[in-house]
Formats: C-alpha cells, structure tokens, sequence
C-alpha cells in the first residue's frame, strides 16, 4: 500500500520532469516552470487522496495552480503536499546541471507551512548529522565535518549559493581550508546531495528559498542527515506572514522537527537536467527515460529509480546502464 503510494507519486514528479525537460535550453524559465506545474497538477488529481498544497508556486491570487491551500486529489488520504514541480527553472532554461522535479508528503498538519521568504540553512550527511549546528560559525562546522568523516579540512567540499549575500561565507570557507562547489541555482539539490555518496558534496551552507528548506529538510528527516534552518525576512510584512502561517517559533532555530514534525514524510525527485544526483530526461524518439530518487521514512527506503515510458506501440530494447 505504502509503496503503490510511493509510486504514485514517483510518477507526479517524472510527469513534471518530463514536460520541464523539453524546454532545456530553450532560455524560458517560465515556459518550463509551466509545463511542470501543469504535469504535476494534472497528476495529482488522478490520485485517491485529499491533498492540501502547504508549499507551492506562490499565493492563491499569484498562482493559478498549486498555490498554498490548493486541495488535489481525487479524495482519500489526507496529507500535506510541499512542490517544487521545477526546481532550478533557470538550470532548465540554460541547460545546467541539477534541475529537478520535487515533492515531499506527509500526514496532515505536519509540514511547516513556511512562507516565501529567505532561509539560512545548513544540513549535511547522517555520518556528520551530529557534528553541525546552525549557530556554530562556518569555520567550526567545517572542521567539525572533517573530524566526523575522518578526513582532513582540505577534503571537504561545501556547497553555497554563488550570491553577493555569501561573499563572507565564502571567504571564510576558503579560509578554513575546504573546497567548495558553487552552484547558480538548485539548493534543494546542494542540501540533499551532502547525505548521497558519491555526488562529492559534504556539507550545505548558506541562505536561500524557505519552500526548498522544507523540502530539503523533508529529505534529511527521510535519510538521517541534519537539516537547521532561520527565518531571514527582508520586510516587516514577511515577519508578520511568517507568523500568520508557522506553528514554529520564527526567530529561532528551525530544526527538522519543526519543519517536518514526523516520522512518516516522503521526498520524491526525478532529474530534468543532468547531474551528479540524478541524470536528466532523455527522450529518444520512441520513448522516454527518467532517473529519480525516493526516500521514504515510514518504511526506511532510499530507491533510485529508472523509469523507461514507451511510446506508442513500438518494441525497443531497454539498455542497461
Ligand atoms: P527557481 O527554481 O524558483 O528559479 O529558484 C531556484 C533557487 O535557486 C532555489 O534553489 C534557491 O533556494 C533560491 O532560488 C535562491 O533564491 P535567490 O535566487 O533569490 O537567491
């Protein structure tokens, strides 16, 4: 039951990844951003739940789908949704590497209904979970994940947001020793990659989207790894939205509790672009072939998943890769 529902929503985000992926490169981010919300919405409703949209494209009156509040779903269940149908529109437009489609669910009433401003966050991998803290300077954190993966400063790579805002983090990542992968856009990737072997990533730093903070934290609780975020407003008005919507307290830590209060929360991504996660779409004339990752904490599964959809009647050979 759990895993057909699982896969349902595996197929939510490989319809998004499917219809973004064809505006690669294209230079509209918004015409991708589109296609992947209208995919992905058309997709909720062929499901048996009752969803609630608690992260989405935005306000109802700045959203036509997917909005906060949205209810999808043909009715059942009863669960928060958190989306991002296209994370990294402009990866997608510019054919960069890292875009994908996301989303995470959970019991009713258990995803942070965060607000749409900016977020301070780290999160790395379960082997350091417990070696960083949000109000431990950069410096320390970076040692403290080299002691924890027993490896030397120099070896650590960290993840930032290539933004004027983390001129200071930068410096002081570089001070410390480590090596750092900037990336344009995509944190929820940046977060999420610190706890998947093999992408060369070991620690998250830096400011960006609070909906991708939940999203990413959602992965975190699902993997064992440690995801802290603070509120960073720019407006009054974003303060007094923040403590309109969160049950959390808005000046404080936003630890993983907060932002996902369950044990029993999914992420699900499937790659638009390629990357070092995920690889992206690849059509090939009489079908299509998605890579996506789903992590589910109610029965303690990580599945990489390749998905081929023929199309049409045509018989093809399925390559392994
Ligand atoms: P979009 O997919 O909406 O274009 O945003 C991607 C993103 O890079 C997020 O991954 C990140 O959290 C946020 O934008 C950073 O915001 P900003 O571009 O304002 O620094």
């Amino acid at each position: 039951m759990r895993t057909t529902r699982i896969v349902e929503m595996l197929e939510v985000t490989e319809a998004a990844a499917l219809a973004a992926a064809r505006w690669m490169g294209k230079g509209d981010k918004d015409a991708a951003d589109a296609a992947a919300v209208e995919a992905m919405r058309t997709s909720f409703d062929e499901l048996d739940i009752s969803g609630e949209i608690v992260i989405g494209e935005g306000e109802r009156d700045e959203a036509p789908m997917l909005y906060i509040g949205e209810k999808v779903g043909a009715g059942g269940e009863e669960i928060d949704i958190a989306v991002d149908p296209l994370e990294g529109t402009n990866l997608t437009a510019y054919g960069q590497p890292n875009s994908l489609a996301v989303l995470a669910f959970a019991p009713k009433g258990t995803l942070l209904n965060a607000p749409d401003t900016y977020m301070w966050k780290i999160a790395t991998g379960p082997a350091a979970a417990d070696a960083v803290h949000i109000d431990a300077s950069p410096t320390e954190n970076v040692i403290n994940v080299a002691k924890a993966l027993k490896r030397p400063v120099e070896d650590i790579v960290v993840c930032i947001l290539e933004r004027e805002r983390h001129n200071d983090l930068i410096a002081e990542v570089r001070r410390a020793g480590a090596r750092i992968r900037l990336i344009s856009d995509g944190d929820v990737f940046g977060a999420v990659a610190t706890a998947i072997e093999g992408t060369g990533i070991h620690l998250y730093m830096g400011a960006g989207g609070s909906p991708e903070g939940v999203l990413a934290a959602a992965a975190m609780r699902c993997i064992g790894g440690c995801f802290m975020g603070r509120f960073e407003f720019r407006s009054p008005e974003e303060r007094e939205r923040a403590i309109s919507m969160s049950k959390c307290d808005i000046d404080g830590v936003l630890t993983m509790d907060c932002l996902v209060g369950t044990d029993e929360a999914a992420f699900i991504a499937t790659g638009v672009t390629d990357g070092e996660m995920l690889r992206g779409v690849k059509y090939f004339g009489t079908g299509s072939r998605t890579h996506s990752i789903a992590m589910d904490n109610k029965t303690g599964t990580v599945r990489f998943i390749e998905t081929v959809y023929r199309t049409g009647t045509e018989k093809f050979w399925v390559r392994m890769d």
